[in-house]
């Protein structure tokens, strides 16, 4: 059997270190020659999972190094997210020599690459230099900086970052999207996102396995009640044909946890992302145009219907902050998350944990729009008590970075999609290093 160590070696060719399929392993090429002073930059462009257009960022460092890392997309996102740039745009000679103050500065740490970067863009929203990219090249930077402290990713961004307070074991909380709605589907529900969440309590393999097995009992359920032989699939994953309404799927998903034997580690959660179904002032949820009182009744009873629904995020429009708090009060044993309201945002996390409108926060790195950013966020999150999943976009690629950054952050949970597809590569991630 060939050791993983000596293939290592064989990533240093000629003047470039190609792509690694995991994070895992290009540490080991690093240490030797690798400095975190940068010779050269690149922006590629590299595609999605829905098939669009995004960004792949290179950094070369002295000693013949590259490090990569490319950016994800969402679709229904908060309007204080980092802005993004086409590739063009992103690639346009302006930007580039814009980007070329990068060339030769020697960065002893991410931060300061972070905060050089959010200097040179200078703008509130990173518009001139695109969020997209800003994030493509902070991250190819962490990984050139991981090689550097010849260390593993997420170690070297817990040692920058985070410090010994996320060093006790990491046992996410597997945040799993196996029925899709709203933006990410073609059906008729209004909610985007039905969960599993699933406890890994040191064990991720076996967890993986039970929610693979899951999802194929659900599937194949599905098949037989909705009478249909070709189950339709959402942008992560999850089945995405029509329900008889909202709570629908709330009901399936309870039935089948319990009969499987899975309830002690196997909770729901969902996702409203309600800025896709809020127009004028009212949302128009199951056909009908309801107030804010009136959605927060209806999440209460669901609540109260499936016992085992323990989170809901984005439950109400990113500005309709009186939801958020009016449905907290409702619910004080369970999570109500804010996602599209904080856009990875450290002062509104602050400022929106500290009203108690939210207990827990999703993390998107590209919703920042750099990692320095993102790790600030988590660490308001934290310090004002309050939970942290580190989470994928709708339109993915290969990259695998926030796994690393959850590990990093002792995050309470990874939100990585069903367990198929691309999304795979997420889980797969998480079994190398959990
Ligand atoms: P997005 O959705 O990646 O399409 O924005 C994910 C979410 O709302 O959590
Ligand atoms: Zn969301």
């Amino acid at each position: 059997m060939w050791e993983r160590k000596n293939i290592f070696k064989c990533f240093q060719t000629k003047k470039k270190v190609q792509r690694y399929l995991s994070d895992k392993l290009p540490l080991r090429c690093g240490g030797e020659g690798v400095t975190m002073k940068v010779k050269d930059f690149a922006i590629d462009e590299v595609f999605d999972s829905r098939g669009n257009s995004t960004i792949e960022a290179g950094i070369a460092t002295h000693g013949g190094f590259a490090f990569y890392a490319s950016v994800p997309a969402g679709k229904s996102r908060g309007s204080r997210e980092a802005a993004v740039l086409s590739f063009a745009e992103a690639s346009s000679a302006k930007n580039m020599k814009r980007l070329a103050a990068l060339k030769g500065k020697d960065f002893p740490n991410q931060r300061s690459f972070d905060e050089f970067l959010i200097k040179l863009d200078g703008t509130e929203g990173k518009t001139k230099i695109g969020g997209n990219v800003m994030l493509g090249l902070s991250m190819a930077f962490a990984r050139a900086a991981a090689a550097g402290r010849k260390m593993e990713l997420w170690e070297s961004l817990q040692k920058e970052f985070f410090g010994k307070a996320a060093q006790k074991p990491w046992e996410p909380v597997l945040f799993s999207n196996l029925i899709n709605g709203g933006e990410h589907a073609r059906n008729d529900l209004d909610i985007q996102e039905y969960m599993v969440l699933v406890e890994t309590r040191g064990d991720v393999k076996s967890a993986v396995k039970k929610l693979i097995a899951l999802y194929r009992d659900l599937g194949e359920k599905l098949g037989k009640t909705k009478r249909v032989s070709n189950i339709p699939i959402g942008d992560e994953g999850g089945y995405s044909l029509d329900f008889k309404n909202n709570f629908e799927p709330l009901a399936i998903l309870s039935d089948l946890v319990r009969k499987k034997g899975l309830s002690g580690t196997f909770r729901l959660g969902m996702d409203a992302a309600a800025n896709g179904f809020f127009s004028k002032g009212a949302y128009l949820f199951g056909g009908k145009k309801v107030s804010t009182a009136k959605l927060a009744g209806i999440y209460e009873g669901y609540f109260k219907k499936a016992p085992a629904l323990f989170s809901i995020e984005d439950p109400f429009a990113e500005r309709d902050t009186a939801g958020f708090a009016l449905l907290s009060q409702k619910l004080e044993r369970k999570m109500v998350v804010g996602d599209d309201l904080t856009v990875t945002n450290r002062s509104l996390i602050e400022e929106y944990a500290g009203k108690g409108l939210v207990n827990g926060v999703i993390i998107k790195p590209n919703q920042a729009g750099t990692v320095t950013e993102a790790v600030e966020a988590v660490r308001g999150a934290h310090e004002k008590g309050i939970r942290t999943i580190v989470s994928h976009r709708s339109g993915e690629t290969d990259d695998v970075f926030i796994i690393h950054l959850a590990k990093a952050a002792g995050a309470y949970g990874v939100k990585i999609g069903a367990p198929a597809r691309e999304r795979i590569f997420k889980f797969n991630e998480l079994l190398r290093i959990a």
